[in-house]
């Protein structure tokens, strides 16, 4: 007898048969890892993160180092966040020839040259009050803080940087890093803006990776409400409108229906930030034997893709790859 209703489970019968249908493949071509590179008399130093076991703070040296293990797993791309000695009012050493993370840009071209270098260009790791623009009266500044971002994106491009990343959420900064890359011969480099970055929770164990914890109140003024995906659209568009070439959702866990409401809209590229709280909670139920970590993360990193992410930044990109728990490309 004619069975009438739907066998889904003839396509999954056989581990060959899932690999021949399944649609979404995470390889070590999607996926960008992030790390923190801080200003130390001892280049070597290596100073583990407590809120994200695995991650750690490298001086300029260790940083080489384990790059290198992770080319050789098959990393194609990082990210840098740069944790200076000395932090000011202006976060002048964000946009400093010498400052730590374009040393570290200059290093790690100059060893690596085929390595995607990305940066992350903010204030927060360099301001002493921990906000991501100038603060007068109590209040982050928006246009005062534009040139600021284009000199520190400037600096990076200088220093080698193949992309640069905006994360600020000051209005006008992906113009303000357009026009300042053109004028001085950068047009090529181009910018994946954090077009709709969340004011969220998520990002609490960073904060300690980072050390930019703000002084006093908190980045609602200019990160997205958490509430809000329809404002996420209009950040999207502007932000192309300035000039940007990809753009970021972040978080990306919780936001997915962001990543697929812009995938739908948007033909440029997309990138997703799975953040310090998305690693640190899967790390932690890990450790606690509640759940497979990698399994988890894995789970995560597809589901993310699976929603429109072409590109996903993640903590897990080097221990992912380093156990061939995913393929190189
Ligand atoms: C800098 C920046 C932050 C993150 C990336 N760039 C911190 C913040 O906005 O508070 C968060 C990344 C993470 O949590 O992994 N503005």
């Amino acid at each position: 007898m004619e069975s009438r209703f739907h066998r889904g489970r003839r396509l999954r019968r056989t581990e060959a048969l899932r690999s021949l249908f399944r649609e979404t493949r995470l390889t070590g071509n999607d996926l960008v890892q992030p790390y923190f590179v801080v200003e130390h008399e001892n280049p070597d130093v290596v100073k583990p993160i407590g809120a994200m076991p695995g991650q750690s703070q490298l001086g300029l040296s260790a940083l080489l180092e384990t790059v290198g293990r992770g080319k050789t797993a098959g990393l194609k791309s990082v990210i840098l966040f740069g944790i200076p000695k000395e932090k000011d009012e202006r976060g002048s050493q964000a946009y400093a020839e010498e400052g730590i993370v374009q040393q570290a840009v200059r290093e790690l071209k100059e060893n690596f040259p085929d390595l995607v270098v990305i940066t992350d260009v903010c204030l927060c790791e360099y301001t002493s009050h921990g906000h991501c623009g100038l603060i007068r009266g109590g209040e982050v500044q928006n246009d005062p803080t534009l040139e600021l971002l284009a000199r520190a994106a400037l600096s990076h491009a200088r220093a080698g940087a193949d992309i640069v990343a905006p994360s600020d959420m000051m209005d006008g900064r992906v113009a303000a890093i357009r026009q300042i890359l053109d004028k001085d011969g950068y047009s090529h480099i181009p910018i994946i803006s954090y077009a709709v970055k969340y004011a969220s929770a998520f990002y609490g164990p960073f904060r300690e990776a980072a050390e930019s914890t703000p002084a006093f109140g908190d980045r609602r003024s200019y990160q997205m409400d958490i509430a809000n995906a329809r404002e996420g659209l209009r950040e999207a568009a502007a932000d192309l409108e300035e000039g940007a070439d990809a753009l970021m959702v972040k978080p990306a866990l919780p936001y997915l229906d962001v990543l697929r409401d812009l995938r739908e809209r948007f033909d440029c590229p997309l990138s997703a930030y799975q953040v310090s709280g998305e690693y640190s909670m899967i790390k932690a139920a890990g450790k606690e034997g509640w759940l497979d970590p990698t399994a988890t993360a894995i789970e995560s990193l597809t589901a993310i893709k699976r929603a429109g992410a072409d590109l996903i930044l993640s903590y897990f990109t080097t221990e992912l790859l380093e156990k061939e728990l995913i393929p190189r490309s």
